[in-house]
């Protein structure tokens, strides 16, 4: 089914934004059905994790390969590292109270607020945490445990024997609980699952690297068997990738151990009433799922075999040329920086500076650690600089491989940038904004349905690190939704046949807000539910 890519072709045509689709939807948001934003099992008893947990201070945004620092000597594994990676990448950092309630706001961005990834951990014997299958409740900050026992070695199996998850002391794995972001998004949610898990990703691989730990992506693996170890509910939820941490540092060889029986714990439900569920979602997670060793060993073989995609060279239209200037920045710790975070709200107009856009392009030049590519990337990245000193305003294709930009188009109404984010007034205020784009065609043809899950979650992730090194920088990110036909059109000819993923906006932000906190510990079940 995985080659069967018109799956992936209709869905992405039947979801995509226009001024019609837009207009002629009748969806209106049930407020009393919004779905709560975290799970609890009634019948399994969670476990607080530590909060005394040490702060990733090592900033690593602007290092140029994040997996490639020196690892500290010995980091020591146990539940307060681990606690330390699970809140800086979704923690939550900010409670706000709205008329229609609180939002528990998270360490990562999410589409609408909504936090519909949820996270798993599959350890070794830790200091302070038995082996087992673990899921971690960012509301309660703690864990549960939904399997006793070392699974390490049946989940490097699914994943065609995967040595990283074997030798790793413990794999964390994003689920998406599909029906919190379908509550708003329908049918396109599924891009959104890519998308927010990505954002989660990028700032667990900054955290796993400030405290030295290597790890690896993994999105090549058997669905229904990593789905079945974390107790998932099949058409509800699905997991998406697999970030073994700390390569190499397992203390224990993992044993056989038996395919993990079937079971699905009771949960508290995450709405009152009626879930929909959208076959389109449903469909092409199907049609993109491996279901047995070969087919995991085929597709990681096609990637491998993929010819590099990004960046081809392209010099229809260029009218200018500059290499980018990053600059180191005044380097704050990882942790503050996760803790500024927020999506800017509204942009000042002030321009930012070329080397400030500098050191973002260049925190988004390098591919992510992963198996669909140490050195490869599927996507390529054009931005709107509607206020950026020392460049023309205009619109810009990024060079990853010669960091260099390439200016497209002079004589851009500042409105533009907007208009292509649905006609949000915040992206037309940014000072640049980013449509981070793919040929889908070209990678589905080589990858099948499963290609198009990489696209988007590639883009989620080259998202997150847009975030972090705007805030490294002390100025303000947004992500955003677009047009999409509008946005390919509009790069055009350079951009033809692609296809955009994500828009970021980045800017000076026009208020000042107050950084997050770590409120690790800080609520009980009752207060969340
Ligand atoms: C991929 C992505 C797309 C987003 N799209 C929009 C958007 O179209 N408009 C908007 O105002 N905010 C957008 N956001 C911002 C979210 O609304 C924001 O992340 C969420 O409310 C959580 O707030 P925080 O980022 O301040 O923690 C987007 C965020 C992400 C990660």
């Amino acid at each position: 089914m995985n080659k069967e890519i018109k799956y992936a072709l209709e869905y992405h045509q039947e979801t995509k934004h226009s001024q019609m689709s837009i207009r002629l939807s009748n969806h209106y948001l049930d407020w009393d059905n919004k779905p709560k934003p975290f799970k609890f099992y009634t019948s399994i008893p969670s476990t607080p994790l530590p909060i005394d947990f040490p702060l990733p201070d090592l900033n690593v945004i602007t290092m140029k390969e994040t997996n490639q620092i020196t690892a500290l000597e010995n980091p020591k594994i146990n539940t307060e590292l681990l606690s330390s990676l699970l809140f800086f990448s979704s923690g939550i950092t900010r409670q706000i109270k709205f008329p229609h309630g609180k939002y528990y706001m998270r360490a990562a961005p999410a589409t609408g607020a909504l936090y519909p990834i949820e996270v798993y951990v599959v350890s070794e014997n830790i200091d302070g945490l038995h082996a087992g299958v673990y899921h971690f409740c960012p509301g309660e900050f703690s864990l549960t445990r939904l399997r006793g026992g070392d699974y390490r070695q049946f989940l490097s199996e699914a994943a065609g024997f995967e040595q990283a998850v074997k030798n790793s002391p413990f794999t964390i794995i994003l689920t998406s609980l599909a029906w919190r972001n379908a509550w708003k998004y329908q049918a396109r949610s599924y891009r959104h699952w890519f998308w927010d898990s990505g954002v989660i990703i990028a700032n667990l691989i900054a955290t796993a690297s400030s405290f030295g730990l290597n790890t690896k992506l993994i999105t090549g693996y058997i669905d229904k068997f990593v789905n079945e170890l974390l107790c998932l509910e099949e058409n509800k939820e699905a997991s998406i990738v697999l970030a073994p941490i700390g390569i190499g540092l397992s203390e224990q060889e993992p044993g056989k151990i038996q395919h993990p029986s079937r079971f699905v714990p009771d949960i508290v439900p995450i709405s009152h009433g009626k879930e929909v569920e959208y076959d389109q979602i449903w469909k092409l997670h199907d049609a993109s799922s491996l279901n047995s060793t070969d087919e995991v060993r085929q597709w990681v073989h096609s990637i491998k075999s993929m010819q590099e995609v990004k960046g081809i060279k392209d010099d229809s239209g260029k009218l200018f040329t500059k290499q980018i200037e990053p600059i180191p920045s005044n380097s704050k710790p990882l942790s503050e920086v996760i803790l500024l975070r927020g999506s800017t709200r509204k942009f000042s107009r002030e321009p930012i500076t070329f080397e400030q856009l500098s050191n973002i392009l260049y925190s988004i030049a390098e591919p992510t650690p992963s198996d669909f590519g140490e050195k490869k990337s599927l996507i390529d990245i054009y931005f709107i600089a509607n206020d950026v000193t020392n460049i023309q305003k205009g619109a810009y294709f990024f060079n990853r491989k010669d960091k260099s930009i390439d200016l497209l188009k002079v004589n851009i109404r500042r409105d533009m940038s907007g208009y292509l984010c649905l006609e949000q007034s915040l992206f037309s205020d940014a000072s640049a904004v980013f449509y981070i784009m793919s040929n889908i065609k070209l990678i589905l043809d080589k990858l099948g349905n499963r290609g198009y899950r990489l696209c988007q979650f590639e883009s989620g992730i080259l998202a997150g690190r847009i975030y972090l090194s705007s805030y490294d920088q002390k100025i303000g990110a947004s992500g955003s939704t677009f047009y999409d036909d509008a946005v390919s059109d509009f790069f055009s000819p350079h951009a033809k046949d692609k296809d955009v993923m994500i828009a970021v906006g980045v800017g000076v932000p026009g208020y000042r807000s107050k950084p997050g906190r770590i409120l690790a510990g800080k609520f009980s079940r009752e207060e969340l539910l």
